[in-house]
């Protein structure tokens, strides 16, 4: 009988963890990489959120808080849904967790039984389908192609719902194609959710404020309230601050909901960082100013990807709404072979060999359930990208 859980052996190790390896191994090597991997801004923590964890510190608001959040960082939160999404609720809807990351884990795993299935449209954020596992769960992957816009439609969010279904997990804009759902495409899909009441929504709001040229974001419960009893609102302060290092994610749903939440984070990690919660605080309640400089940085450097990638043959590149990433179709790409000779018959073998043979280290597609396509993620200089860019044309263009 193995050591490990039954569970463990359900779950595969991070594939975005192997690129990055090897991307580390070969810079230990002293090879030139350019780092198109890593899912967070490249900018520091505004000044006024770093002061405030300091001052929390010297204040000595050091000791362990509320598991779910403490007072001050819940009432910032329910400020913010009231104040950027319309969205109402009381300090016990809240809670907060050691990033968004352990909100969606805290809840999939207060509410999953065996055999209860959650929907994924694909491609997703590499965690979800692992996630589900984890907490016995089944994922249900809809695949969202380029034609589509990564975008699940009404029909196809209609078809996969089973008696079984217990959330569907919804994510705009998205890791990692940058897509964004309008008010109509989501309406369409709430209008199906309000015909099948024992699905509940996992909104995953994480790139809200990283949002481009007229892209209008908005969340389920505000597009459909009907819904507001079975969504719980993810957020969290690591995208739009710069703050992932600090780990606070939030969300807001049903009392109940969060009770339960509560009680898994008690037994676990019992409270995120105090000092954390004190930067999140004025993260949240703080000046928003440099929010709009954030984004046309963001949208300078979309733009320049986009452009650049298109010029690659084999490539097709989209142009997102929001987040920090492109998500390139390499379908003019598979089955040729690089120029040191590698056969690239899959999105895998593309980045392994576009990394070993040009620097360029980028996460492939099938790590997110779709191909074949890889990641770039812009949040690097300028510098870097036209650099990376030039060298993925050249590749691409001395394919055999
Ligand atoms: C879509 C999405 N949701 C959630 C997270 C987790 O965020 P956090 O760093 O706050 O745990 C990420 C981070 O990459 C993400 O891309």
């Amino acid at each position: 009988m193995s050591f490990l859980s039954a569970t463990l052996s359900r779950v595969k190790p991070s594939p975005t963890v192997a690129v990055t390896t090897l991307a580390q191994e070969l810079k230990a090597q002293g090879r030139d990489v350019i780092g198109l991997g890593a899912g967070e801004p490249d900018f520091d923590t505004p000044d006024n959120i770093k002061q405030a964890a300091i001052a929390a510190i010297h204040a000595g608001k050091t000791k362990y808080t509320a598991p779910d959040g403490m007072p001050e960082l819940k009432a910032a939160v329910c400020a913010k849904f009231a104040r950027e999404n319309g969205l109402s609720y009381t300090p016990s809807q809240v809670s907060v967790a050691t990033g968004g990351k352990q909100i969606l884990f805290n809840a999939l795993l207060a509410t999953l039984n065996p055999g209860d299935e959650v929907i994924i449209p694909a491609p997703y954020w590499v965690s979800y389908p692992d996630m589900v596992l984890l907490g016995g769960g089944t994922p249900v992957i809809v695949e969202c192609g380029l034609e589509a816009g990564f975008k699940m439609t009404a029909e196809q969010l209609e078809a996969a719902i089973t008696p079984k279904t217990k959330w569907l997990i919804f994510n705009s804009p998205s890791n990692p194609t940058g897509a964004g759902y309008s008010r109509a495409e989501l309406k369409a899909l709430t209008d199906v959710l309000m015909r099948h009441p024992h699905v509940w929504v996992m909104s995953d709001d994480m790139y809200e404020h990283l949002v481009f040229d007229d892209f209008e974001f908005c969340t389920p419960a505000q597009v459909e309230p009907g819904l507001y009893e079975r969504t719980l609102t993810c957020n969290g302060v690591s995208k739009a601050y710069a703050m992932t290092g600090w780990r606070i994610g939030y969300a807001a749903g049903p009392e109940h909901l969060i009770a339960a939440m509560r009680k898994i984070q008690s037994q676990s990690t019992t409270n995120p960082s105090s000092i954390s919660q004190w930067a999140a605080v004025e993260a949240l309640n703080g000046p928003q100013d440099f929010l709009p400089g954030f984004r046309t940085l963001f949208q300078g450097r979309r733009d320049l990807v986009v452009k650049m990638l298109n010029e690659a043959p084999g490539i097709t590149c989209a142009t997102p709404d929001g987040a920090f990433y492109v998500y390139p179709s390499i379908a003019g790409c598979i089955g040729k072979t690089s120029p040191a000779g590698t056969l690239l018959d899959t999105d895998e073998a593309f980045a392994k060999a576009l990394l070993e043979e040009t620097g360029v280290a980028v996460v492939f597609g099938a790590a997110f359930g779709l191909s074949p396509n890889f990641r770039v993620s812009y949040a690097t200089s300028d510098e870097a990208l036209t650099e990376a860019c030039n060298r993925i044309r050249g590749f691409c263009e001395n394919l055999t």
